[in-house]
C-alpha cells in the first residue's frame, strides 16, 4: 500500500511517502525548488518520492494532507471576527490568500496530482505532528506532547500513543501559543520568524536572563501543564504586520534593528563584518541588552516545556516521550526536558515543524486509521534524494571539472582527513539528503574543531554567519561521553539529529574550541557506524590522527539559500565560496591555485 503524505501552503512545505508502513523517501520543497522554507505546492519533493519508490500516480492509494483547512480556516475567520475593526486588514488579506488556493486544498491535490476525490483524506496538524512522531520512534507506548505556533485552533496537544493508536486528550488553543510567544521575541530582536528562532537560542548565551519576571507578564501557566498568554502585549491575532505592540514595547524597550550586526564584548568583533566600529562599546552594551531578551524569553520556554512535561508525566506516568512541533527543535529546551523531568527517553524526528506533518500524516492514515501494524522506526535522517558515483562523475565530465576518483575509500578519507588536519575546509556530500532542517554529515562544510579560529575561518569562507552561532560537532557515539555530557548516548535518538544541547565537559572544552558554544554547550550530533558507516569512518580517522574523534559540521549552503541538494548545487556553492576542497561521492575536487 502506497501513501503520500503533504504539508504545505503554510511553513515548510514537503512530501513523504510510505510503502507498507515503511518510509521509502521524504523531502522537503525547498531543496529542490532552491527557494527557503518554500511553502508552495511540493510538486518537486512528490515527483522525487514517487521516483524513489519506482511507482507512478496511479499506484498511490492515498493521498494524506497534515492538516484541515476548513477547520483552519474557521479559526482565521472566527478570530478576525472577534477582533474587528482591528483586524480589518488582516481579515482582507487571509480571504485573499484563503480563498485562492488553501481552502481548496483537495481540489489543487486532484488537479496537480490527477488522483481520485475519494482517495484524499486529511489529517489534524497535531495529530500529524503526533504522530510523525511517536509512529516512527521505537516506543510501543509514550506519552506525546506537541508544540507548535499554531495549526487549526490547536498550538499544543498531549496525550498518549499506543501500539499504533494516537490519543490526544488535551489541547491549548489559539491566540495562547508558546511557539507564537518566542517568535513575538524573534521578531522583536530583528530576526525573521520561521528562520531566525535558532539566532534566538544561539544569542541566548551571550546574555543574563534578567528580564524573566517581564516575560512572565505574558504567559501564565495553571497546575495541570497549561498556560495562557496575556493578549494585551500582542497584535498577531489582529495584524498581518506587527506581532507585538506598544505596551509590549513599554515593558521591553524599542526593537533591535532588523539583521543588524550582533556583537558583544564576549564575541568581540568578528573580521569579516570589516573594520571595528568607533563606538563597538556602546554598541556591544546595547546588544548586551538584547541578549539578555533572549536569554530570557528563552529560559522562560524551558521553563513551560518543563511545566507541560512534568504535567504530563504525572497524568500519564509514562517514563517515554515523543515530541513534535516547532518548539521541538529547541535543542537547549529537549536538553533540560531529558536532563530534568522524569521521562527517561524522549523521540522527536529530524523534521520537528511542519514539514514533519506530510510524513505524521501518512503515518496517521496507515496505523491509525487503517489499523495497520507499525513496522518502521526511524533510525536516521537521510531521506532524500542520493546521486551515485557514476552520475556525479558524468555530471563533472559534462561540466569539463578536474577531479580525482577514488576507488579505496580508506584512500579518500586519508585525503580528507588530511586537508581537514591542515585547516582546510570541506564540502563533503554523501548519499542522500537530510531529512529536516539540520546537515547530519550528507550535506555537511566540515572544519578541524581544535581550532580556535575553525569557526573564523568557516565564516570568513563560506558562511558570514552572526558571530553567536554555534558550529555543532560531529562525535562518534562511542567516544562522546569523553566530551559530553550526555549520559549512554546510544539509548538516545535525539542526539543522532543535533536535537539535544549538552554541556562540553570543562577539561574537553579545550580540545574543541571551536564547537563550544560561549556558555560551554554543545548541539552534539553522535554518529553511527550502522547508518552512517562513512562519515563514522572518516571521524574515525579523524580521530585517529588527532586523538580527537570530532569533526566540526556545519550546513552546506550559502548564507539565505537552502542546504544544497544535486552535484550541481554543491560545485556551485563550491566555487561561490572559499571552500577548499569538495568530496561529492567518491570524486575529489579541488581548487587550484
Ligand atoms: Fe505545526
Amino acid at each position: 500500500m502506497n501513501i503520500l503524505g503533504l504539508s504545505c501552503f503554510y511553513h515548510d512545505a514537503a512530501a513523504a511517502l510510505l510503502q507498507d508502513g515503511v518510509l521509502i523517501a521524504a523531502a522537503e520543497e525547498e531543496r529542490f525548488s532552491r527557494k527557503k522554507h518554500d511553502s508552495g505546492f511540493p510538486s518537486h519533493s512528490i515527483r522525487f518520492c514517487l521516483r524513489q519508490a519506482g511507482i507512478d500516480v496511479r499506484d498511490l492509494d492515498y493521498v494524506v494532507f497534515y492538516e484541515k483547512p476548513f477547520v483552519k480556516f474557521e479559526r482565521i475567520l472566527m478570530t478576525s471576527l472577534q477582533t474587528v475593526p482591528k483586524s480589518f486588514k488582516l481579515f482582507g488579506q487571509a480571504m485573499k490568500s484563503w480563498l485562492v488556493d488553501r481552502l481548496w486544498v483537495k481540489g489543487v491535490i486532484q488537479s496537480e496530482l490527477g488522483v481520485e476525490s475519494k482517495k484524499i483524506l486529511f489529517s489534524d496538524h497535531h495529530v500529524s505532528h503526533a504522530a510523525s512522531a511517536f509512529l516512527c520512534s521505537p516506543f510501543s507506548e509514550a506519552a506525546l506532547l506537541t508544540v507548535d505556533g499554531v495549526g487549526e485552533w490547536a498550538t499544543a496537544s498531549s496525550g498518549v500513543g499506543s501500539g499504533n493508536d494516537i490519543r490526544l486528550n488535551k489541547e491549548i488553543r489559539f491566540p495562547h501559543s508558546l511557539g507564537l510567544l518566542y517568535s513575538v521575541f524573534t521578531a522583536f530582536l530583528g530576526f525573521e520568524v520561521n528562520e531566525g528562532e535558532y539566532k534566538v537560542m544561539g544569542m541566548a548565551p551571550y546574555g543574563t536572563p534578567r528580564y524573566v519576571d517581564k516575560v512572565y507578564k505574558l504567559i501564565h501557566t495553571d497546575s495541570d501543564g497549561s498556560f495562557r498568554l496575556n493578549m494585551d502585549y500582542f497584535s498577531y491575532h489582529y495584524s498581518p504586520d506587527r506581532a507585538f505592540n506598544s505596551k509590549f514595547v513599554d515593558l521591553f524597550g524599542a526593537p533591535r534593528e532588523p539583521e543588524s550586526l550582533f556583537f558583544t564584548a564576549a564575541s568581540g568583533y568578528p573580521v569579516y563584518f570589516g573594520a571595528r566600529p568607533t563606538n563597538f562599546e556602546s554598541l556591544a552594551k546595547l546588544n548586551e541588552h538584547y541578549a539578555d531578551i533572549a536569554a530570557s524569553i528563552q529560559v522562560v520556554t524551558e521553563e513551560v516545556l518543563l511545566h507541560m512535561a512534568k504535567a504530563l508525566h504525572r497524568e500519564t506516568g509514562l517514563k517515554r516521550l515523543c515530541m513534535a512541533g516547532g518548539v521541538a527543535l529547541n535543542s537547549v529546551a529537549n536538553g533540560r526536558l531529558l536532563r530534568e523531568t522524569p521521562f527517561e527517553e524522549i523521540y522527536i524526528q529530524p523534521a520537528a515543524g511542519d514539514s514533519g506533518g506530510a510524513l505524521g500524516a501518512a503515518l496517521y492514515v496507515y496505523h491509525s486509521l487503517l489499523g495497520q501494524p507499525r513496522r518502521f522506526v526511524m533510525e536516521h535522517a537521510y531521506w532524500g534524494e542520493k546521486f551515485s558515483t557514476g552520475e556525479v562523475r558524468d555530471f563533472l565530465a559534462r561540466e569539463n571539472l578536474d577531479n580525482e576518483v577514488f576507488d579505496d575509500e580508506e584512500k579518500l578519507l586519508d585525503r580528507v582527513v588530511d586537508a581537514l588536519q591542515n585547516g582546510k575546509v570541506a564540502g563533503w556530500f554523501q548519499g542522500g539528503f537530510e531529512w529536516g532542517p539540520r546537515a547530519l554529515g550528507h550535506r555537511s562544510i566540515l572544519a578541524d574543531p581544535r581550532r580556535n579560529d575553525a569557526k573564523d575561518i568557516v565564516n570568513v569562507k563560506i558562511k558570514f554567519r552572526e558571530p553567536y552561532r554555534p558550529f555543532a560537532p560531529s562525535v562518534l557515539e562511542e567516544r562522546s561521553e569523553e566530551f559530553f555530557a550526555l549520559p549512554a548516548p546510544e539509548r538516545h535518538y535525539p542526539n543522532r539529529f543535533m536535537l539535544y544541547v549538552a554541556k562540553v565537559h570543562e577539561s574537553a572544552q579545550p580540545r574543541i574550541p571551536a564547537t563550544t558554544h560561549v556558555d560551554g554547550s554543545a548541539r552534539l550530533q553522535t554518529v553511527r557506524r550502522d547508518t552512517e558507516p562513512r562519515y563514522y569512518r572518516l571521524i574515525e580517522k579523524f580521530g585517529a590522527a588527532t586523538g580527537v574523534p570530532v569533526l566540526m559540521n556545519t550546513s552546506f549552503n550559502l548564507r539565505g539559500e537552502p542546504i544544497v541538494t544535486t552535484p550541481a548545487d554543491a560545485v556551485k556553492t563550491f566555487f561561490n565560496s572559499g571552500l577548499d576542497l569538495l568530496v561529492l561521492e567518491n570524486c575529489v575536487i579541488t581548487k587550484t591555485a
